[in-house]
C-alpha cells in the first residue's frame, strides 16, 4: 500500500534500510543537508520531512516522526510494512528525572514504560514495558565508546501527556519503575518493531531537567545535539 496515506514516496527504493528520526521535521532538515550527500526530499505530506542520500557511501534516510506515540506510531509502522525499512534509530529529546541526569547529556535507552495500553494494542501483549532491539542498541553502545562520546543506558518513561495537572507525578513513576528520564515516543516505535518483526533503538539527548527545571530553547535543541547523531551517524 504505497505511498501510504502519510507518505508520499510511491518506490520502497525512495527508503533505505535504515533510518534515523529526529521528532522535528526542521531537525530532519538540517541533519539530511548537514551530513548526507546528494540529500533529496522523498516526503513533504504534513511537512514530515523525509530525506534520503548517502553517508559515507551508505544509503541513508532521515525521516520526522513527529510528537508522541500516535504521531511516531504512524510513521514508524508504515516504513517498516510498506516501505520495507529494517531499522530505526529514533534521536530525540527527554526531560532528566533524575539528579544526575544533566542537560545535553545522552541516553541509550535500554527500556520503555509506557503509561499507556499502546503496546498491548500493537503487539497483544499485556504488558507496560517495552525494550528496544538488543543488538542494535549494544552496537550503538560500542560505537560511542568506540568515539569516546559519553552515553549513559536508561530506562525511560514513555508518556502521553507532557502538561501534567500534578508536576510531581513523575516522583512516584521514577520509584516505581525506574525511570531516569521522560520522553513520548520510544514505547510506540519499540512496540511497532516488536509486532513487526525489525528493529529499533533510541538516543536521547536531555533537553530539560524535572529535578532541577533547567530547560534549554528551541533553538539550542535544534542545533546542538552534535554528539548524539553522530553516534546514530556512525551506527549505520
Ligand atoms: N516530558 C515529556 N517529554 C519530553 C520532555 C518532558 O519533560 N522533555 C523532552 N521530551
Amino acid at each position: 500500500m504505497i505511498p501510504t496515506p502519510h507518505i508520499e514516496a510511491s518506490d520502497k527504493d525512495e527508503f533505505a534500510k535504515i533510518v534515523i528520526m529526529p521528532g522535528d521535521p526542521l531537525r530532519a532538515k538540517l541533519i539530511a543537508e548537514t551530513y548526507l550527500k546528494n540529500a533529496r526530499l522523498v516526503n513533504s505530506v504534513r511537512n514530515m520531512l523525509g530525506y534520503i542520500g548517502t553517508y559515507k557511501g551508505k544509503k541513508l534516510t532521515i525521516m520526522a516522526h513527529g510528537m508522541g506515540m500516535p504521531s511516531a506510531g504512524i510513521y514508524t509502522a508504515e516504513l517498516f510494512n510498506y516501505y520495507d525499512v529494517d531499522n530505526i534509530i529514533r534521536i530525540g529529546s527527554c526531560g532528566a528525572y533524575v539528579p544526575e541526569v544533566k542537560v545535553y547529556d545522552v541516553l541509550l535507552v535500554t527500556e520503555s514504560y509506557c503509561e499507556s495500553d499502546y503496546i498491548e494494542i500493537v503487539t497483544g501483549e499485556k504488558t507496560r514495558t517495552i525494550k528496544p532491539d538488543l543488538s542494535l542498541t549494544e552496537h550503538i553502545a560500542m560505537i560511542a565508546k568506540k568515539l569516546n562520546l559519553p552515553i549513559s543506558k536508561a530506562k525511560v518513561h514513555c508518556t502521553d501527556v507532557f502538561y501534567r495537572k500534578n508536576f510531581d507525578d513523575y516522583l512516584s513513576i521514577r520509584e516505581q519503575h525506574g525511570c531516569k528520564a521522560v520522553e513520548m515516543e520510544t514505547a510506540a516505535i519499540f512496540a511497532n518493531a516488536k509486532a513487526y518483526g525489525k528493529k529499533a533503538a533510541c538516543l536521547l539527548t536531555v533537553s530539560d531537567s524535572l529535578v532541577t527545571k533547567e530547560v534549554t530553547t528551541s533553538q539550542e535543541r535544534q542545533n546542538s545535539f552534535t554528539n548524539m547523531i553522530e553516534i546514530a551517524l556512525a551506527s549505520v
